[in-house]
C-alpha cells in the first residue's frame, strides 16, 4: 500500500461535493476522498456510489462503535458498498474490532482497509481521566489502543503526524498511520492546533495524510492537491 493524499470532502450536500470533484478532470488524477458522517447521513449510501462512479477511492469515516454483532453486520453493508477504507473506535474493544474485520471480509477474502480511532483529539487528557475514568496518560492510552487494533487484525490507526513514528515503533512499519492536521508552510492553520506540512508528514513516516480546507477552500483546488501530492508522495 503506497503513500497517498486523502481529501476530506467536508461538504454538506451531494451537489457541492460533485461540483468540487468535477474540477479533477483527468482520468489518472482522481483523489482518494474522505466522506464523513455529515455528508453520509445527509445523502445516504448513494453518495458513495456516485463518488465511486466518478473514479475516486473512498474512506468512509463513520467511526463505528457498538456491540460486536451490530458492528459486524454494519461492516458487511459497507463492504458491499465497495468503500476502500473505513473505521471504528478502538474503545469498542478487541472483540468488536475482530467482529468488524469478519463483517468486512468478502467471500473472496478481500476487504476494505480498516483503521481505528484511538482517542479523539477533541478529548483532553484531563477529560479522559475525569469523564472516562482512564487514569493513564494520553500517550499510553493511544499506544495501548493502537496495539489492541493491531492485535485484532486492523490495518492501522488515525493519529497526529506527531504520533506516527511512535505508532510504527510499537505496531510495526507496515501498520498504517492516517494523519490529519496537515497545512502548507505558507498556509492558514485555522482551528487545527498541532500541524505539519505534507513534507514533514512524509519525513515522519505517515502513510496517508487527510487534508481538507487547504485543498477544498483553495483558490485553485487542483493545484493545491498537486502541491500536496508532490510534497508528500514526491
Ligand atoms: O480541513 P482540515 O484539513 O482541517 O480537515 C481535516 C479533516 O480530518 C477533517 O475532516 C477532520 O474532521 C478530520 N480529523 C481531524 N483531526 C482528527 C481526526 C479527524 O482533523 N484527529
Amino acid at each position: 500500500m503506497g503513500r497517498d493524499v486523502i481529501v476530506a470532502c467536508d461538504f454538506n450536500s451531494k451537489e457541492e461535493v460533485v461540483k468540487f470533484l468535477s474540477k479533477f478532470e483527468h482520468e489518472n488524477e482522481k483523489p482518494f476522498v474522505k466522506i464523513g458522517m455529515e455528508l453520509f447521513y445527509a445523502e445516504g449510501p448513494e453518495i458513495v456510489r456516485t463518488i465511486k462512479g466518478m473514479g475516486h477511492k473512498i474512506f468512509l469515516d463513520l467511526k463505528l462503535h457498538d456491540i460486536p454483532n451490530t458492528v459486524k453486520k454494519a461492516m458487511a453493508v459497507l463492504s458491499n458498498l465497495d468503500v476502500d477504507m473505513c473505521n471504528v473506535h478502538a474503545a469498542g474493544t478487541k472483540p468488536m474490532m475482530e467482529a468488524a474485520i469478519e463483517g468486512l471480509t468478502r467471500a473472496d477474502g478481500t476487504r476494505p482497509i480498516l483503521i481505528a480511532v484511538t482517542q479523539l483529539t477533541s478529548t483532553a487528557e484531563e477529560t479522559m481521566h475525569e469523564d472516562l475514568l482512564i487514569p493513564n496518560s494520553m500517550e499510553e492510552t493511544v499506544m495501548h489502543y493502537a496495539k489492541n487494533a493491531k492485535d485484532a487484525g486492523l490495518d492501522g490507526v488515525v493519529c497526529s503526524p506527531l504520533e506516527a513514528g511512535a505508532v510504527h515503533a510499537k505496531c510495526g512499519a507496515s501498520f498504517l498511520t492516517i494523519t490529519p492536521g496537515v497545512r502548507f508552510a505558507d498556509g492558514e492553520v485555522g482551528d487545527q492546533k498541532r500541524v505539519m506540512t505534507p513534507a514533514q508528514a512524509k519525513e515522519i513516516g505517515s502513510d496517508y495524510i487527510v487534508v481538507g480546507r487547504p485543498i477544498t477552500q483553495a483558490a485553485d483546488p487542483v493545484a493545491a492537491y498537486r502541491r500536496c501530492v508532490e510534497e508528500f508522495v514526491g
